[in-house]
């Protein structure tokens, strides 16, 4: 299972490994058993309160595991996904970007690092 590296201008970076089963939890379920103080709201991909950036370092780019139709409609909303971008993902299968939704984003078997503005 992954690294994820948790890395904010505010608090010192921590790692944490992933353990068994974590692939069907959001990260944010990951950060909050870590403590680690992703700011959050709806926690159901609504608000876009746990907007964070995500570097893969297994694939040397923009994590892997698909957008969910909520990230795609609060990234687009947020302006942090263009509408080209969108059906480029839908063609390729891959993730254009790398901005995600804590709440809904799903681990995967990737280490990666993950960039969130802090309290
Ligand atoms: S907490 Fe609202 S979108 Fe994630």
């Amino acid at each position: 299972m992954p690294n994820v590296t948790f890395s904010s201008p505010l608090h010192k970076d921590k790692t944490v490994y992933a353990v068994a089963g974590s692939h069907t939890k959001s990260l944010l379920t990951l950060a909050k058993e870590n403590h680690i103080p992703i700011d959050f709201s709806c926690q159901d991909g609504e608000c876009g309160t746990c907007l964070i950036k995500v570097t893969n370092l297994t694939l040397k780019g923009p994590m892997g595991g698909p957008l969910t139709e909520r990230e795609i409609k609060v990234l687009k909303d947020l302006g942090k996904i263009t509408q080209a971008e969108i059906e480029r993902m839908q063609v390729e299968d891959v993730v254009p970007t790398s901005w995600r939704l804590a709440c809904q984003m799903v681990l995967r078997d990737e280490d990666i690092v993950v960039e969130y503005p802090s309290r």
